[in-house]
Protein backbone atom coordinates (compact mmCIF):
# COMPACT_ATOMS: atom_id res chain seq x y z
CA UNK A 1 0.00 0.00 0.00
CA UNK A 2 2.95 2.32 0.37
CA UNK A 3 4.40 4.34 -1.93
CA UNK A 4 8.40 4.46 -1.12
CA UNK A 5 10.24 7.43 -0.14
CA UNK A 6 13.88 6.49 -1.19
CA UNK A 7 13.37 8.37 -4.49
CA UNK A 8 11.36 11.81 -4.18
CA UNK A 9 8.69 13.16 -6.63
CA UNK A 10 10.48 14.89 -9.26
CA UNK A 11 8.52 17.93 -10.62
CA UNK A 12 7.61 17.69 -14.31
CA UNK A 13 7.19 20.98 -16.13
CA UNK A 14 4.35 21.18 -17.92
CA UNK A 15 4.32 24.71 -20.21
CA UNK A 16 1.91 27.32 -19.35
CA UNK A 17 0.32 26.62 -23.41
CA UNK A 18 -1.75 24.73 -26.19
CA UNK A 19 -0.22 21.49 -23.84
CA UNK A 20 -1.49 22.54 -20.48
CA UNK A 21 -4.81 23.10 -22.12
CA UNK A 22 -5.15 19.87 -23.96
CA UNK A 23 -3.96 18.10 -20.82
CA UNK A 24 -6.96 20.06 -18.58
CA UNK A 25 -9.49 19.39 -21.54
CA UNK A 26 -8.34 15.54 -21.97
CA UNK A 27 -8.99 15.43 -18.07
CA UNK A 28 -12.39 16.95 -17.17
CA UNK A 29 -13.36 14.43 -20.07
CA UNK A 30 -11.60 11.40 -18.65
CA UNK A 31 -12.39 11.88 -15.31
CA UNK A 32 -15.97 13.09 -15.65
CA UNK A 33 -15.77 16.90 -14.91
CA UNK A 34 -17.03 18.43 -18.17
CA UNK A 35 -18.39 16.66 -20.90
CA UNK A 36 -19.18 18.47 -24.66
CA UNK A 37 -22.92 18.93 -24.65
CA UNK A 38 -24.72 16.42 -26.46
CA UNK A 39 -21.83 14.77 -27.82
CA UNK A 40 -23.57 11.64 -28.89
CA UNK A 41 -25.07 14.40 -31.52
CA UNK A 42 -21.90 15.71 -32.58
CA UNK A 43 -22.16 18.06 -29.47
CA UNK A 44 -23.57 21.73 -29.70
CA UNK A 45 -21.73 24.96 -30.37
CA UNK A 46 -19.37 25.31 -27.43
CA UNK A 47 -21.81 24.07 -24.70
CA UNK A 48 -20.97 21.67 -22.08
CA UNK A 49 -22.24 19.84 -19.68
CA UNK A 50 -20.88 19.33 -15.71
CA UNK A 51 -20.62 15.64 -14.91
CA UNK A 52 -20.77 13.88 -11.57
CA UNK A 53 -17.29 15.41 -10.29
CA UNK A 54 -17.81 18.53 -11.94
CA UNK A 55 -21.17 19.34 -10.60
CA UNK A 56 -19.37 18.81 -7.18
CA UNK A 57 -16.66 20.84 -8.01
CA UNK A 58 -18.88 24.11 -9.72
CA UNK A 59 -21.12 23.88 -6.38
CA UNK A 60 -17.85 24.46 -4.11
CA UNK A 61 -16.69 27.04 -6.20
CA UNK A 62 -20.14 29.05 -6.09
CA UNK A 63 -20.41 27.76 -1.97
CA UNK A 64 -17.11 29.40 -1.71
CA UNK A 65 -18.49 32.43 -3.15
CA UNK A 66 -21.76 32.66 -1.17
CA UNK A 67 -19.80 31.64 2.25
CA UNK A 68 -17.41 35.03 1.65
CA UNK A 69 -19.60 37.11 0.43
CA UNK A 70 -22.65 36.54 2.12
CA UNK A 71 -22.19 33.56 5.11
CA UNK A 72 -19.65 36.04 6.97
CA UNK A 73 -20.63 39.15 6.67
CA UNK A 74 -24.17 40.86 7.63
CA UNK A 75 -24.17 43.62 5.17
CA UNK A 76 -25.14 41.44 2.39
CA UNK A 77 -28.30 39.39 1.54
CA UNK A 78 -28.69 36.98 -1.75
CA UNK A 79 -31.42 36.53 -4.28
CA UNK A 80 -32.54 33.80 -6.53
CA UNK A 81 -34.25 36.26 -9.46
CA UNK A 82 -36.04 34.87 -12.91
CA UNK A 83 -33.86 34.12 -15.99
CA UNK A 84 -36.64 35.37 -18.03
CA UNK A 85 -37.57 39.02 -18.43
CA UNK A 86 -39.51 41.38 -20.29
CA UNK A 87 -38.40 43.96 -22.74
CA UNK A 88 -38.67 46.94 -20.23
CA UNK A 89 -35.98 45.50 -18.10
CA UNK A 90 -33.38 45.51 -20.78
CA UNK A 91 -34.74 48.85 -22.24
CA UNK A 92 -34.15 50.40 -19.18
CA UNK A 93 -30.31 49.01 -18.67
CA UNK A 94 -29.37 49.89 -21.50
CA UNK A 95 -28.50 46.66 -22.88
CA UNK A 96 -31.49 46.58 -25.94
CA UNK A 97 -29.15 49.60 -26.84
CA UNK A 98 -25.56 48.83 -26.52
CA UNK A 99 -25.09 45.07 -25.50
CA UNK A 100 -23.65 44.34 -28.77
CA UNK A 101 -20.27 43.51 -30.44
CA UNK A 102 -19.46 44.28 -34.23
CA UNK A 103 -19.77 41.77 -36.37
CA UNK A 104 -17.36 41.54 -39.55
CA UNK A 105 -17.57 38.28 -42.67
CA UNK A 106 -15.35 37.47 -44.88
CA UNK A 107 -16.34 37.79 -47.98
CA UNK A 108 -13.92 35.56 -49.26
CA UNK A 109 -13.74 32.50 -46.86
CA UNK A 110 -17.24 33.19 -44.89
CA UNK A 111 -15.82 33.27 -41.77
CA UNK A 112 -17.13 36.00 -39.23
CA UNK A 113 -15.55 37.87 -36.93
CA UNK A 114 -15.56 40.27 -33.85
CA UNK A 115 -14.21 43.43 -35.52
CA UNK A 116 -12.49 44.16 -32.45
CA UNK A 117 -10.93 41.59 -31.90
CA UNK A 118 -8.91 41.22 -35.18
CA UNK A 119 -5.26 41.18 -34.75
CA UNK A 120 -5.03 43.35 -38.29
CA UNK A 121 -8.09 44.83 -39.11
CA UNK A 122 -7.95 44.79 -42.66
CA UNK A 123 -6.57 40.87 -42.90
CA UNK A 124 -8.63 37.87 -42.59
CA UNK A 125 -6.89 35.71 -39.74
CA UNK A 126 -9.14 32.07 -41.03
CA UNK A 127 -7.90 32.78 -45.17
CA UNK A 128 -5.10 35.76 -45.41
CA UNK A 129 -7.60 37.99 -47.81
CA UNK A 130 -7.01 41.41 -47.45
CA UNK A 131 -10.04 44.02 -46.93
CA UNK A 132 -11.98 41.35 -47.57
CA UNK A 133 -14.35 42.52 -44.80
CA UNK A 134 -18.14 43.83 -44.65
CA UNK A 135 -19.12 46.70 -43.18
CA UNK A 136 -19.36 46.04 -39.49
CA UNK A 137 -22.98 45.20 -37.99
CA UNK A 138 -24.23 45.44 -34.73
CA UNK A 139 -25.05 42.27 -33.35
CA UNK A 140 -27.67 42.30 -30.13
CA UNK A 141 -25.79 39.10 -27.82
CA UNK A 142 -29.22 38.62 -26.11
CA UNK A 143 -31.00 35.39 -26.54
CA UNK A 144 -34.62 36.80 -27.50
CA UNK A 145 -37.63 34.38 -27.44
CA UNK A 146 -41.25 34.65 -26.55
CA UNK A 147 -43.67 33.80 -23.44
CA UNK A 148 -46.59 31.65 -24.16
CA UNK A 149 -47.77 30.42 -27.40
CA UNK A 150 -48.18 33.43 -29.79
CA UNK A 151 -45.12 34.68 -31.04
CA UNK A 152 -45.85 38.21 -31.43
CA UNK A 153 -43.52 41.39 -30.12
CA UNK A 154 -46.00 41.48 -27.14
CA UNK A 155 -44.46 38.30 -26.29
CA UNK A 156 -40.98 38.95 -26.63
CA UNK A 157 -38.88 37.62 -23.43
CA UNK A 158 -35.49 37.66 -22.74
CA UNK A 159 -32.71 35.04 -21.09
CA UNK A 160 -30.82 37.55 -18.93
CA UNK A 161 -27.11 38.31 -20.34
CA UNK A 162 -26.27 38.70 -16.33
CA UNK A 163 -27.31 38.54 -13.17
CA UNK A 164 -27.14 42.20 -12.04
CA UNK A 165 -30.49 43.66 -13.33
CA UNK A 166 -32.33 40.81 -11.08
CA UNK A 167 -30.72 42.85 -7.98
CA UNK A 168 -31.45 46.41 -9.32
CA UNK A 169 -35.39 45.63 -9.97
CA UNK A 170 -35.72 43.73 -6.57
CA UNK A 171 -33.76 46.72 -5.11
CA UNK A 172 -36.77 48.04 -2.90
CA UNK A 173 -38.21 44.50 -2.14
CA UNK A 174 -34.82 43.80 -0.53
CA UNK A 175 -34.97 46.85 1.37
CA UNK A 176 -37.66 46.57 2.51
CA UNK A 177 -38.05 43.67 3.72
CA UNK A 178 -34.16 42.70 4.69
CA UNK A 179 -34.01 46.01 7.02
CA UNK A 180 -30.56 46.81 4.90
CA UNK A 181 -29.09 50.01 5.09
CA UNK A 182 -26.32 51.46 2.60
CA UNK A 183 -23.48 50.31 2.75
CA UNK A 184 -25.19 47.00 1.97
CA UNK A 185 -25.61 44.34 -0.65
CA UNK A 186 -27.74 41.69 -2.82
CA UNK A 187 -25.88 38.74 -4.00
CA UNK A 188 -26.97 36.20 -6.57
CA UNK A 189 -25.38 32.97 -8.56
CA UNK A 190 -27.44 31.28 -11.63
CA UNK A 191 -27.23 31.04 -15.42
CA UNK A 192 -26.56 33.96 -17.66
CA UNK A 193 -26.96 33.53 -21.37
CA UNK A 194 -24.93 35.22 -24.17
CA UNK A 195 -25.15 34.54 -28.01
CA UNK A 196 -21.23 35.25 -28.14
CA UNK A 197 -19.74 35.23 -31.82
CA UNK A 198 -16.37 33.83 -30.75
CA UNK A 199 -16.81 31.84 -28.05
CA UNK A 200 -13.97 29.30 -27.08
CA UNK A 201 -11.22 27.84 -24.86
CA UNK A 202 -12.85 25.58 -23.72
CA UNK A 203 -15.85 26.85 -20.70
CA UNK A 204 -13.59 30.48 -20.74
CA UNK A 205 -16.25 32.09 -23.24
CA UNK A 206 -19.70 29.59 -23.53
CA UNK A 207 -23.20 30.94 -24.45
CA UNK A 208 -24.42 29.57 -21.45
CA UNK A 209 -22.86 29.59 -18.34
CA UNK A 210 -22.82 31.22 -14.97
CA UNK A 211 -22.13 34.24 -12.92
CA UNK A 212 -21.42 34.69 -9.28
CA UNK A 213 -22.26 38.61 -8.65
CA UNK A 214 -22.74 41.46 -6.05
CA UNK A 215 -24.37 44.62 -6.32
CA UNK A 216 -23.34 46.72 -3.18
CA UNK A 217 -25.13 49.87 -2.68
CA UNK A 218 -23.21 52.50 -1.28
CA UNK A 219 -23.85 56.73 -0.02
CA UNK A 220 -21.96 58.58 -3.23
CA UNK A 221 -19.45 60.14 -1.22
CA UNK A 222 -18.16 56.29 0.15
CA UNK A 223 -18.06 54.92 -3.59
CA UNK A 224 -14.60 55.19 -3.84
CA UNK A 225 -13.52 53.85 -0.91
CA UNK A 226 -15.84 50.71 -1.25
CA UNK A 227 -14.29 50.03 -5.25
CA UNK A 228 -11.08 49.85 -3.40
CA UNK A 229 -12.50 47.33 -0.78
CA UNK A 230 -13.55 45.27 -3.24
CA UNK A 231 -10.96 45.10 -5.48
CA UNK A 232 -8.78 43.93 -2.78
CA UNK A 233 -11.13 41.85 -1.29
CA UNK A 234 -12.00 40.00 -4.51
CA UNK A 235 -7.96 39.62 -5.63
CA UNK A 236 -7.48 37.78 -2.19
CA UNK A 237 -9.78 35.35 -2.46
CA UNK A 238 -8.66 33.73 -5.33
CA UNK A 239 -5.16 33.72 -3.70
CA UNK A 240 -7.04 32.19 -0.31
CA UNK A 241 -8.41 29.33 -3.10
CA UNK A 242 -4.99 28.61 -3.74
CA UNK A 243 -4.29 30.50 -7.04
CA UNK A 244 -0.94 31.44 -7.74
CA UNK A 245 0.22 35.23 -7.05
CA UNK A 246 1.92 34.64 -10.17
CA UNK A 247 -1.15 33.77 -12.35
CA UNK A 248 -3.48 36.58 -10.94
CA UNK A 249 -3.19 40.41 -11.56
CA UNK A 250 -5.17 43.20 -10.89
CA UNK A 251 -5.73 45.69 -14.17
CA UNK A 252 -7.55 49.09 -14.29
CA UNK A 253 -9.69 49.29 -17.59
CA UNK A 254 -8.44 52.11 -19.98
CA UNK A 255 -11.37 55.14 -20.55
CA UNK A 256 -11.90 53.04 -23.87
CA UNK A 257 -12.89 50.07 -22.21
CA UNK A 258 -15.32 51.12 -20.09
CA UNK A 259 -18.85 49.93 -19.98
CA UNK A 260 -21.87 52.11 -20.89
CA UNK A 261 -22.47 52.25 -16.76
CA UNK A 262 -19.30 52.20 -15.81
CA UNK A 263 -16.86 55.10 -14.43
CA UNK A 264 -14.11 52.98 -13.30
CA UNK A 265 -13.42 48.55 -13.67
CA UNK A 266 -11.13 46.83 -12.99
CA UNK A 267 -10.52 43.39 -14.03
CA UNK A 268 -8.97 40.33 -12.20
CA UNK A 269 -7.00 38.82 -14.49
CA UNK A 270 -5.33 35.23 -14.71
CA UNK A 271 -2.66 33.82 -16.78
CA UNK A 272 -4.80 31.53 -18.66
CA UNK A 273 -2.63 29.28 -21.64
CA UNK A 274 -3.21 32.12 -24.21
CA UNK A 275 -2.46 34.90 -22.12
CA UNK A 276 -3.99 37.19 -19.47
CA UNK A 277 -7.29 37.45 -19.78
CA UNK A 278 -10.69 38.31 -17.53
CA UNK A 279 -11.56 36.50 -14.55
CA UNK A 280 -13.91 38.84 -12.95
CA UNK A 281 -14.49 42.61 -13.32
CA UNK A 282 -15.20 44.96 -10.67
CA UNK A 283 -17.36 48.08 -11.63
CA UNK A 284 -17.97 51.52 -10.06
CA UNK A 285 -21.38 51.75 -11.56
CA UNK A 286 -22.28 54.89 -10.03
CA UNK A 287 -26.39 55.59 -9.65
CA UNK A 288 -26.72 54.12 -13.22
CA UNK A 289 -29.04 51.33 -12.73
CA UNK A 290 -31.37 52.55 -10.05
CA UNK A 291 -31.92 56.19 -12.20
CA UNK A 292 -32.98 54.11 -14.97
CA UNK A 293 -34.83 51.45 -13.49
CA UNK A 294 -36.20 54.54 -11.63
CA UNK A 295 -36.67 56.93 -14.77
CA UNK A 296 -38.36 53.42 -16.95
CA UNK A 297 -40.86 52.20 -14.09
CA UNK A 298 -42.05 54.98 -12.67
CA UNK A 299 -40.93 53.28 -9.22
CA UNK A 300 -38.77 55.41 -6.86
CA UNK A 301 -35.84 53.72 -5.95
CA UNK A 302 -33.53 55.46 -3.84
CA UNK A 303 -33.17 55.41 -0.29
CA UNK A 304 -34.04 57.87 2.76
CA UNK A 305 -30.99 58.40 5.48
CA UNK A 306 -33.66 58.72 8.84
CA UNK A 307 -30.81 60.09 10.85
CA UNK A 308 -30.07 62.72 8.20
CA UNK A 309 -32.92 63.49 6.97
CA UNK A 310 -31.06 62.64 3.20
CA UNK A 311 -32.73 61.00 0.63
CA UNK A 312 -30.14 59.84 -2.43
CA UNK A 313 -29.89 57.19 -4.81
CA UNK A 314 -27.41 54.88 -4.01
CA UNK A 315 -24.13 54.44 -5.79
CA UNK A 316 -23.61 50.68 -6.48
CA UNK A 317 -19.84 48.84 -6.48
CA UNK A 318 -20.44 45.25 -8.57
CA UNK A 319 -17.64 42.48 -8.54
CA UNK A 320 -18.88 39.61 -10.78
CA UNK A 321 -17.37 36.72 -11.54
CA UNK A 322 -17.55 34.00 -13.67
CA UNK A 323 -18.41 30.39 -11.93
CA UNK A 324 -17.52 27.97 -14.96
CA UNK A 325 -14.69 30.03 -16.10
CA UNK A 326 -13.50 30.17 -12.43
CA UNK A 327 -13.31 26.68 -12.13
CA UNK A 328 -11.76 26.20 -15.06
CA UNK A 329 -8.90 28.86 -13.85
CA UNK A 330 -8.92 26.30 -10.47
CA UNK A 331 -8.69 23.33 -12.86
CA UNK A 332 -5.60 25.06 -14.75
CA UNK A 333 -3.92 26.14 -11.83
CA UNK A 334 -4.06 23.60 -10.26
CA UNK A 335 -3.36 20.81 -13.06
CA UNK A 336 0.10 19.25 -11.87
CA UNK A 337 2.85 16.26 -13.02
CA UNK A 338 5.26 14.55 -11.29
CA UNK A 339 7.75 11.24 -11.71
CA UNK A 340 7.27 9.09 -8.90
CA UNK A 341 8.90 5.63 -9.50
CA UNK A 342 9.40 5.74 -13.26
CA UNK A 343 5.73 6.61 -14.13
CA UNK A 344 3.87 10.19 -14.50
CA UNK A 345 1.84 11.10 -11.17
CA UNK A 346 -1.15 13.85 -12.74
CA UNK A 347 -2.09 15.45 -9.15
CA UNK A 348 -4.81 18.41 -9.53
CA UNK A 349 -3.82 20.30 -6.29
CA UNK A 350 -7.13 21.80 -5.14
CA UNK A 351 -8.02 23.70 -1.67
CA UNK A 352 -10.03 21.66 -0.05
CA UNK A 353 -12.80 23.64 -0.22
CA UNK A 354 -12.91 23.24 -3.86
CA UNK A 355 -12.20 19.40 -4.90
CA UNK A 356 -15.37 17.81 -5.90
CA UNK A 357 -14.46 14.87 -2.87
CA UNK A 358 -12.42 16.16 -0.02
CA UNK A 359 -12.02 12.56 1.35
CA UNK A 360 -11.51 8.80 -0.53
CA UNK A 361 -12.14 5.69 1.35
CA UNK A 362 -10.70 2.48 -0.24
CA UNK A 363 -10.88 -0.76 1.43
CA UNK A 364 -7.34 -2.17 0.54
CA UNK A 365 -9.19 -4.99 -1.43
CA UNK A 366 -12.52 -6.07 -1.98
CA UNK A 367 -12.29 -8.55 0.87
CA UNK A 368 -15.46 -9.99 2.67
CA UNK A 369 -13.89 -9.04 6.48
CA UNK A 370 -12.49 -4.95 4.95
CA UNK A 371 -15.64 -3.91 2.76
CA UNK A 372 -17.93 -3.91 5.68
CA UNK A 373 -15.76 -1.47 7.72
CA UNK A 374 -14.72 0.46 5.32
CA UNK A 375 -18.43 0.79 4.59
CA UNK A 376 -18.76 1.76 7.88
CA UNK A 377 -16.28 4.59 8.29
CA UNK A 378 -17.84 5.99 4.32
CA UNK A 379 -21.04 6.55 6.70
CA UNK A 380 -19.44 8.14 9.66
CA UNK A 381 -17.67 10.05 7.12
CA UNK A 382 -20.43 11.18 5.04
CA UNK A 383 -22.71 13.57 6.89
CA UNK A 384 -18.78 15.81 7.27
CA UNK A 385 -17.51 15.57 4.12
CA UNK A 386 -17.97 14.93 0.09
CA UNK A 387 -16.64 11.46 0.08
CA UNK A 388 -16.21 9.22 -2.71
CA UNK A 389 -16.16 5.72 -2.23
CA UNK A 390 -13.94 2.84 -4.20
CA UNK A 391 -13.11 -1.07 -3.83
CA UNK A 392 -11.97 -1.60 -7.66
CA UNK A 393 -8.76 -2.02 -8.82
CA UNK A 394 -5.52 -1.85 -7.30
CA UNK A 395 -4.98 0.43 -4.54
CA UNK A 396 -1.89 2.50 -6.03
CA UNK A 397 -4.48 3.04 -9.36
CA UNK A 398 -7.31 4.03 -7.12
CA UNK A 399 -4.56 6.57 -5.07
CA UNK A 400 -3.35 7.50 -8.76
CA UNK A 401 -7.56 8.46 -9.73
CA UNK A 402 -7.80 9.97 -6.22
CA UNK A 403 -5.09 12.33 -7.44
CA UNK A 404 -6.72 13.23 -10.38
CA UNK A 405 -9.42 14.15 -9.08
CA UNK A 406 -7.65 16.72 -6.21
CA UNK A 407 -9.14 14.47 -3.39
CA UNK A 408 -6.97 15.70 -0.53
CA UNK A 409 -7.25 12.95 1.53
CA UNK A 410 -7.07 8.99 1.03
CA UNK A 411 -8.14 6.79 4.11
CA UNK A 412 -7.65 3.25 3.85
CA UNK A 413 -9.34 0.39 5.36
CA UNK A 414 -6.79 -2.77 5.55
CA UNK A 415 -6.39 -5.96 7.48
CA UNK A 416 -4.54 -4.29 10.96
CA UNK A 417 -7.77 -2.28 10.88
CA UNK A 418 -9.82 -5.20 11.86
CA UNK A 419 -7.92 -5.75 14.46
CA UNK A 420 -6.74 -2.14 15.98
CA UNK A 421 -9.75 0.05 14.55
CA UNK A 422 -7.25 2.44 13.06
CA UNK A 423 -7.20 3.49 9.68
CA UNK A 424 -4.29 4.91 6.97
CA UNK A 425 -4.65 8.35 5.87
CA UNK A 426 -2.86 9.34 2.75
CA UNK A 427 -2.07 13.17 1.94
CA UNK A 428 -2.60 13.83 -2.10
CA UNK A 429 -0.09 16.67 -2.20
CA UNK A 430 2.87 14.59 -0.38
CA UNK A 431 1.39 11.25 -0.23
CA UNK A 432 2.39 10.73 3.18
CA UNK A 433 0.69 8.36 5.23
CA UNK A 434 -0.27 7.85 8.63
CA UNK A 435 -2.25 5.76 11.07
CA UNK A 436 -5.51 6.91 12.83
CA UNK A 437 -8.32 5.56 15.01
CA UNK A 438 -11.18 5.15 13.33
CA UNK A 439 -12.90 7.00 16.78
CA UNK A 440 -10.95 10.17 15.78
CA UNK A 441 -11.22 9.96 12.34
CA UNK A 442 -13.81 12.75 11.99
CA UNK A 443 -12.55 15.37 14.17
CA UNK A 444 -8.79 14.86 12.54
CA UNK A 445 -9.82 14.51 9.16
CA UNK A 446 -11.99 18.43 9.46
CA UNK A 447 -8.55 19.53 10.98
CA UNK A 448 -5.91 18.62 7.73
CA UNK A 449 -9.16 20.43 5.74
CA UNK A 450 -9.66 23.09 6.94
N1 LIG B 1 -22.92 42.52 -14.57
C1 LIG B 1 -21.63 42.77 -15.14
C2 LIG B 1 -21.17 41.68 -16.01
O1 LIG B 1 -21.93 40.79 -16.35
P1 LIG B 1 -19.11 40.84 -17.38
O2 LIG B 1 -17.66 41.25 -17.28
O3 LIG B 1 -19.75 40.90 -18.70
O4 LIG B 1 -19.87 41.78 -16.33
C3 LIG B 1 -18.83 39.06 -15.50
O5 LIG B 1 -19.29 39.39 -16.79
C4 LIG B 1 -18.10 37.75 -15.51
O6 LIG B 1 -18.92 36.75 -16.07
C5 LIG B 1 -16.82 37.74 -16.37
O7 LIG B 1 -15.72 38.24 -15.66
C6 LIG B 1 -16.66 36.26 -16.66
O8 LIG B 1 -16.05 35.59 -15.57
C7 LIG B 1 -18.11 35.79 -16.75
N2 LIG B 1 -18.51 35.71 -18.16
C8 LIG B 1 -18.96 36.71 -18.95
N3 LIG B 1 -19.24 36.24 -20.18
C9 LIG B 1 -18.98 34.92 -20.18
C10 LIG B 1 -19.08 33.88 -21.15
N4 LIG B 1 -19.55 34.10 -22.37
N5 LIG B 1 -18.69 32.62 -20.79
C11 LIG B 1 -18.25 32.37 -19.54
N6 LIG B 1 -18.14 33.31 -18.58
C12 LIG B 1 -18.50 34.57 -18.88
Amino acid sequence: MSEPSDEGPVPIEVPNDATLMDKVVNLCKRRGFVFPSAEIYGGFRSTYDYGPVGVLMLRNVKQAWWRSMVQLRDDVVGIDAAILSPPAVWEASGHLQNFTDPLVDCKVCHERFREDQLEDPRTCPNCGAVDSFTEARRFNLMFKTHAGPVEDDAAVAYLRPETAQGMFVNFANVLQTSRKKPPFGIAQQGRSFRNEITPGNFVFRTREFEQMELEYFVPPAEAARWYEYWCQERFRWYLELGIPADKLRLRAHEPDELSHYSSGTSDVEFLYPWGWGELEGIANRGDYDLTQHARHSGERLDYFDQATGERYVPHVIEPAAGATRTMMAFLLAGYDEERVRGEVRTVLRLHPRIAPYQVAVLPLSKNDKLVPLAREVLASLQPQFMCDYDETQAIGRRYRRQDELGTPLAVTVDFDSLEDRSVTVRDRDSMAQDRVPIAELVDVLAERLA
